[in-house]
């Protein structure tokens, strides 16, 4: 019964995202529409159940749990969740509690995440320029965010930047990302963007800056190294030889990373997603409600790992959005 999660591709499962909230302060234009509507507050997990829930996944064999959103730190409670989840990494059970957030609650939060386990957070910036940050996250502040990277920093947890690679948004500022992240010691990782979401009337075919093109830009100013390095996730990583910064490249579109796939996804309601791509997914949340014994649960958990697809189907080759999925990425979590 306490046998590791495996799926069908023999890829063993560690790795849980979990999507505390599909709200978020920020409008972000490739991820939500301005007027978004968001799941009625009935809807959510309660934050015990999403205890319960982690708890089972690490029962299970999952070492490693990231947070994600939406923006997580705009759940009401929500630092007690990771101070909960904090005794699994006392436990040595789990060895990494982090969260993926747009950094606009980490001077608030900085210095109790630091205390509850969190070593390192994944922030998400698209570009250093004030008017941009406006326009590209359409609520967001600049300033506010770099305050809270500063605070992360002062609370000892490490940094990586996340930016969204944007055809004619943020091209012209390439160099200076890079430059930034060297010079205050943060890692940087660049993302195609992906199909998720109601397309709208965004045109996300425009709005996709292939990385190869990106890094062949990057190579006319560094040298660039490939380098083994798995940060377990989907990331491909390189070394510039002149600043000995790693930069990760994570290209879901142009490079499938699905065979070393570890991880699955639990939405704010308590749904599994097995993939990022595919649309199948398992109910925790009845099985959950059904019974304050875990078995339900932990079989719900194991029939949904035991068809976990081999990979997704996003396709941007034939000049139309192909493999689309309908819903947003604060839905499943990024
Ligand atoms: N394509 C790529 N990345 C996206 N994110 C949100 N929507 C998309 C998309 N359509 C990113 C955010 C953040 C992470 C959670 O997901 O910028 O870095
Ligand atoms: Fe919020 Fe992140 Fe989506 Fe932007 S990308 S709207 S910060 S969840």
């Amino acid at each position: 019964m306490n046998a590791p999660l495996v799926d069908p591709f023999a890829r063993p499962i560690s790795y849980l995202r979990v999507s505390v909230t599909d709200r978020c302060d920020f409008r972000c234009v490739y991820c939500m529409a301005e007027n978004m509507t968001f799941l009625p507050k009935a809807e959510l997990l309660t934050l015990e159940e999403l205890d319960r829930l982690c708890s089972a996944f690490v029962r299970l064999g999952v070492q490693k749990l990231r947070i994600t959103g939406g923006e997580p730190l705009v759940r009401r409670g929500i630092l007690t969740f990771f101070e909960a989840m904090s005794r699994h990494l006392e436990s040595g059970a789990l060895q990494e509690l982090t969260l993926t957030t747009n950094g606009s609650q980490l001077a608030r939060f900085a210095t109790d995440l630091a205390a509850a386990g969190v070593r390192r957070v994944n922030v998400s910036l698209d570009t250093l320029d004030e008017k941009k940050f406006a326009a590209v996250t359409r609520w967001g502040r600049l300033a506010q965010v770099l305050g809270g990277i500063e605070a992360a920093r002062a609370a000892g947890l490490r940094i990586k930047i996340n930016t969204v690679a944007l055809k004619g948004f943020n091209e012209d500022e390439l160099f200076d990302l890079v430059a930034w992240c060297a010079a205050e010691d943060f890692d940087l990782t660049f993302i195609e963007v992906m199909p998720m979401g109601d397309l709208g009337g965004e045109d996300r075919l425009g709005q996709y800056w292939p990385l190869k093109d990106l890094r062949a830009r990057l190579a006319t100013r560094y040298t660039l190294t490939d380098t083994p390095e798995r940060s377990g996730g989907p990331a491909r990583y390189v070394r510039l030889a002149e600043t000995g910064q790693k930069i990760g490249f994570i290209t879901p579109l142009t490079h499938n990373f699905c065979e070393s796939c570890n991880r699955v996804r639990l939405t704010c309601t308590g749904e599994l997603y097995m993939c990022l791509g595919q649309e199948d997914m398992a109910d925790l949340r009845a099985p959950l409600r059904e019974s304050a014994d875990d078995a339900l649960v932990e079989r719900a958990i194991r029939a949904a790992i035991a068809r976990k697809p081999k990979g997704h189907d996003f396709d941007y080759s034939r000049q139309r959005v192909d493999g689309q999925v309908s819903r947003h990425m604060s839905h499943t979590g990024g």
